[in-house]
């Protein structure tokens, strides 16, 4: 969806077809998102002293805190990643490789933006490709004007060219009737190939994996003038993929790609820092890892704005939007390092989720349990339903298991949804099954032995 339609309302409308409750973190996330776009048409010389909202969500383990970052990146059109924190605590992480997060949402938003072009030019692409093509299967003939000619004999010469021209211009509409039919598929030309199709070498450096590839081709090219342009035999089928391919990079300026690109990480990125709190409290008292105020040290600089060298050009991520999210179990944000706390003005609590929530998220959300289980035994000839007694009863157990051990929120759904319909997975296909539906009994006959027996809960649930 455009920038422009997503109003918060719209936005939260959006999520609420994905994530059930949580309220508060919705509308957060929908108004820092629209003040981007608001920023937008802000006059220029205050536009660039509006910081983003940046944002820490709180909460419990499972009750949506990554899976409303997920469904905001699907959302918006903005170059959006999402990384574990902790990730950079991990051995093998050098604090400065932070950076990397912002290259890598460059190399999205490049790619995206490349997509966007060469669709846009899909149809003038396709065109020139199968007129290629058809240069291919009957090539043209060149016009030969010999010198010294007196005007009678230009004039017959045109007239003789002009009517081969036409012989040869039917010949062709025929033969691109056939080519949009399919009948010359299989038909062999010959291809010349001048550009290959790009095999990148990375090169390791010390700013990191990702910040330089090198176009092999180009290299090769630089070497051996001349020699890239080979001639491929391929069928005609083939021939229209790889000339319209060919003819689309051709169109889509690359420069305006990378300007894009850029322009659109710094007005409209936005990076999704999962477990933040894994890098929250002093020091790591010893072992391999990275100490976490170091990395929360060399996050800061990205959070605050700073200028990053990518491949495609220097990134400023003054304007760029950060979403945090942590279950604060241990730590407080309150452990973060000041500064970093200051960058995130807007703190979210995400609520522990109750047994009614569990019940809707059984059955609302576009990806509802209730739903994917359906459609799995649908693919068996099976249709099974679930009364409202059912997903109450399942919901009921499920806050139940969660209360009895750890607190797993939703993801508590999964695991009683495995064992409840673990015999009808096993057991179909059955010939003699095709309806199936499940009720409250059902559903207590086989959770109600699990969950009473406090070794099988452990184990099983
Ligand atoms: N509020 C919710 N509405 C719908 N589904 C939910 C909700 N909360 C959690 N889920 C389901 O539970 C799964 C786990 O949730 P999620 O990954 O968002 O947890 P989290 O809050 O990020 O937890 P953690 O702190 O462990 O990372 C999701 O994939 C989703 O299917
Ligand atoms: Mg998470």
């Amino acid at each position: 969806m455009e920038m422009k339609e997503l109003t918060p309302k719209q936005i939260v409308k959006e999520l609420n077809k994905y994530i059930i409750s949580q309220d508060k973190a919705k509308k957060a996330v929908a108004i820092a998102l629209r003040n981007r776009w608001r920023r937008q048409n802000v006059p220029e010389d205050l536009r660039d002293e509006i910081l983003p909202n940046n944002i820490i969500l709180i909460g419990p383990t499972g009750v949506g805190k990554t899976e409303i970052s997920r469904r905001l990146s699907n959302l918006v059109n903005a170059p959006f990643i999402k990384i574990e924190a902790s990730k950079f605590t991990e051995v093998g992480y050098v604090g400065r490789d932070v950076e990397s997060i912002i290259r890598e949402l460059v190399n999205l938003a490049v790619s995206q933006v490349r997509e966007e072009m060469i669709s846009a030019v899909e149809e003038q692409a396709r065109k020139r490709a199968e007129e290629r093509v058809l240069d291919l299967l009957f090539p043209p003939i060149k016009r030969r004007r010999k010198a010294n000619l007196t005007y009678e004999q230009k004039r017959q010469e045109r007239l003789e060219y002009e009517e081969v021209k036409s012989k040869q211009n039917q010949t062709r509409e025929k033969l691109r009737k056939m080519l949009h039919k399919g009948s010359l598929d299989e038909r062999v030309v010959e291809v010349k190939i001048d550009e290959l199709p790009e095999p990148r070498v990375e090169i390791f450096s010390s700013m990191g994996l990702d910040s330089f590839d090198i176009n092999m081709g180009e290299i090769l090219a630089g070497f051996m003038p001349g020699q890239l342009s080979k001639r491929k035999e391929m069928k005609v089928s083939e021939a229209i993929d790889f000339l319209f391919y060919s003819e689309s990079k051709k169109l889509v300026d690359m420069n305006e790609v990378k300007e894009t690109a850029i322009n659109r990480v710094e007005e409209n990125g936005i990076v999704f820092l999962d477990e933040i709190d894994k890098i929250a409290g002093g020091k790591s008292k010893s072992g391999p890892d990275v100490s976490r105020e170091g990395v929360q040290r060399d996050l800061l600089p990205i959070i605050e704005g700073t200028n990053v060298p990518t491949k495609y050009g220097m990134v400023d991520t003054t304007h760029v939007l950060f979403i945090a999210s942590g279950a604060f179990h241990v730590s407080k944000p309150s452990d973060l390092i000041p500064e970093l706390q200051g960058r995130f003005p807007i703190r979210v609590e995400l609520q522990s989720l109750t047994k009614e929530d569990f019940a809707k998220i059984l059955i609302l959300p576009k990806n509802a349990l209730i739903k994917q289980y359906t459609a799995l035994m649908k693919t068996e000839g099976v249709d099974v339903s679930f009364t409202k007694g059912a997903i109450k009863e399942i919901s009921n157990y499920a806050a139940m298991a969660n209360n009895k051990m750890e607190d797993i929120g939703a993801r508590r759904l999964h695991t009683i949804m495995t064992i409840l319909l673990e015999k009808y997975l096993y057991e179909l296909p059955n010939p003699e099954c095709s309806k199936i539906k499940v009720t409250k009994e059902d559903v207590s006959k086989i959770l109600e032995k699990i969950i009473t027996d406090e070794d099988l809960t452990k184990y099983i649930l």
